[in-house]
């Protein structure tokens, strides 16, 4: 059974582009490419079509990690198409849940908050690094490594 992924935040150039590139990071390295559909979306559309922001690609880079997405924005039929949508803060986490009940019955995605698959760390939320310095992306992929190796393991268990 292939399982389908949905990475959302606000922009889809930092957060959720970087959760995408880590989570196919670490499928690869377990061997479970086959098993997972991953893509990664914005509640908001000023970024579509451009790559993930240079800043966290190089973050990103610099731990073995290549992030391809291009920005787009979350669409009602993303509902439909994806059974877990992740969101990395509580405005992402309102705003999907919002277009969940406009995409009515045929909604069948579950919607989770990112964090809540952390372990190592007590945040709630990822914060948005756009507008900050180069330690806000390294922080973005501690918190998104840790709660992906988590996700990982409870949607396919280490035998
Ligand atoms: P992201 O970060 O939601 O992690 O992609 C942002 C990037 C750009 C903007 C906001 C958030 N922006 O307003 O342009």
């Amino acid at each position: 059974m292939t399982r389908k992924l949905l990475f959302v935040c606000l922009g889809n150039i930092c957060r959720s582009p970087a959760a995408e590139g880590v989570f196919l990071h670490l499928l690869k390295q377990r061997g479970l490419s086959d098993q997972f559909v991953v893509d990664s979306a914005g509640t908001g559309g000023w970024h579509v079509g451009n790559p993930a922001d240079r800043r966290m690609r190089e973050a990103a880079r610099r731990r073995g990690i290549d992030l391809p997405s291009r920005a787009r924005q979350i669409c009602l039929d993303d509902f439909a198409s994806f059974d877990l949508v992740l969101t990395m803060d509580n405005d992402n986490l309102a705003a999907v849940k919002g277009l969940a009940q406009e995409a009515g019955p045929k909604a069948m995605a579950l919607i989770r908050p990112m964090l809540s698959y952390s372990r190592r760390f007590q945040e709630t939320e990822v914060p948005d690094p756009y507008y900050g310095g180069e330690a806000g992306f390294e922080h973005v992929l501690d918190l998104l490594e840790d709660a992906c190796s988590n996700l990982l393991d409870e949607l396919s268990p280490p035998e």
